[in-house]
C-alpha cells in the first residue's frame, strides 16, 4: 500500500512514543490524529484501567478489536494503536489492508526506564518497578515482535526519534527502511 493512501499507523510495545509522535506527525501531513486507546475510553465512557478492572483483559480485546474496526472505517488519519492490538485476533491484517503501518522498535531499556516514570495508568504493569517491567516488556516482546514485524516499516527508535523523521520515511518509504533520528 502507498503510504499517502490510507491511514497511517504507529506501532509498538506501550511506551515507544506512538501517542506522542503521533500527535506531531498528523499536522505535519495535513491528517486527524486518533489514539485508539482513547477513542476506546470516549466511545465506552471508561479508562482502559476500568474495563480491566471489572470486565478483564479479553473483554478488553474485543472491545479494542471492535474500535479498531470502526477506527479503521473513518476518513484517512494517523492512528496509535495500543501496545497489544496487532497481536491480538487478524487485527494485523487489518490494519494492513487499510494503511501504511510503521513500527517503533525501541530498546526495552528505555520503554522500561520511560514506563516506570510514566504517570498514565496501564493496567498490565500494575505494581512493577523498572526492573520488573523490564523483564515483563522483555518477555512479551519475545512474542509480540512476530506480529509488529509485519509492519510495512521498521523504525529504530533510540528516544530522540521525531516526527520530521517519520514525514521524511513517509516521503521516500522505499529508500529509508529504518531512521535513526536526528540529533
Ligand atoms: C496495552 C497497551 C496500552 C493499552 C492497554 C494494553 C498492551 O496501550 O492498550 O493498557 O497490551 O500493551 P499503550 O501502548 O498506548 O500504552
Amino acid at each position: 500500500m502507498e503510504a499517502s493512501s490510507r491511514h497511517i499507523y504507529l506501532l509498538g510495545p506501550m511506551g515507544s512514543g506512538k501517542s506522542r509522535l503521533g500527535k506531531e506527525l498528523a499536522p505535519k501531513i495535513g491528517f486527524p490524529f486518533l489514539d485508539l486507546d482513547r477513542f476506546i475510553e470516549q466511545t465506552h465512557n471508561t479508562s482502559i484501567q476500568n474495563i480491566f478492572d471489572t470486565q478483564g483483559e479479553d473483554a478488553f480485546r474485543a472491545i479494542e478489536r471492535a474500535c479498531l474496526i470502526e477506527i479503521a472505517a473513518l476518513p484517512p488519519a494517523v492512528i496509535a494503536l495500543g501496545g497489544g492490538t496487532p497481536c491480538f485476533f487478524d487485527n494485523m491484517e487489518v490494519v494492513k489492508a487499510t494503511g501504511y503501518s510503521i513500527y517503533l522498535r525501541t530498546p526495552v531499556a528505555l520503554l522500561a526506564q520511560r514506563l516506570s516514570n510514566a504517570k498514565t495508568e496501564r493496567p498490565l504493569l500494575a505494581g512493577k518497578d523498572e526492573t520488573a517491567i523490564r523483564e515483563f516488556l522483555t518477555q512479551q516482546l519475545s512474542y509480540r515482535e512476530r506480529y509488529y514485524g509485519q509492519a510495512d516499516t521498521v523504525v529504530e527508535n533510540n528516544g530522540k526519534l521525531k516526527a520530521a523523521d517519520l514525514v521524511r520515511l513517509l516521503i521516500n518509504p522505499t529508500t529509508e527502511h529504518t531512521e535513526k533520528g536526528t540529533e
